[in-house]
């Protein structure tokens, strides 16, 4: 099982510490609502303020979304295809909730491990029809 890193765990680290976690740890970013039967965007960002290198020998290999225990995206990088300097990576998935969600990010570093988001809850109200 392999060690799972969150930015809370270093947010009362020292600033380098919090940098570190900054630009590794992935954040939801979506509504807090949703239709059920919708098409429903969903951003992951990583370092909301840091950059992360991009380079053969350190670079992110993939970021996943999940809601609760099922993995409903993921996207995986090529990193040559982004160039080789520093940068914040996002990805948009879009997907159509049946119920409310409670997702979570994973994203995966070649050198730091891999990197959990807060859980984000995505409420979708049955609809009266
Ligand atoms: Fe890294």
């Amino acid at each position: 099982m392999p060690r799972i890193f969150t930015y809370n765990a270093f947010k009362n680290h020292s600033p380098k510490a919090s940098a570190y976690a900054d630009k590794h740890a992935p954040v939801v970013v979506c509504a807090p609502t949703a239709e059920r039967g919708l098409p429903f965007s969903v951003t992951v960002r990583i370092g909301t303020n840091q950059k992360h290198p991009n380079t053969m020998e350190h670079h992110f290999c993939y970021i996943q979304l999940w809601d609760l225990e099922t993995l409903v995206a993921e996207t995986r990088f090529d990193h040559r295809a982004l160039g080789d300097k520093p940068l914040q990576i996002e990805a948009q998935f879009t997907i159509i909730p049946q119920r409310s969600l409670r997702l979570t990010a994973m994203a995966y570093c070649n050198q730091h491990g891999l990197w959990q988001s807060e859980e984000f809850f995505v409420h979708a109200p049955i609809q009266d029809s």
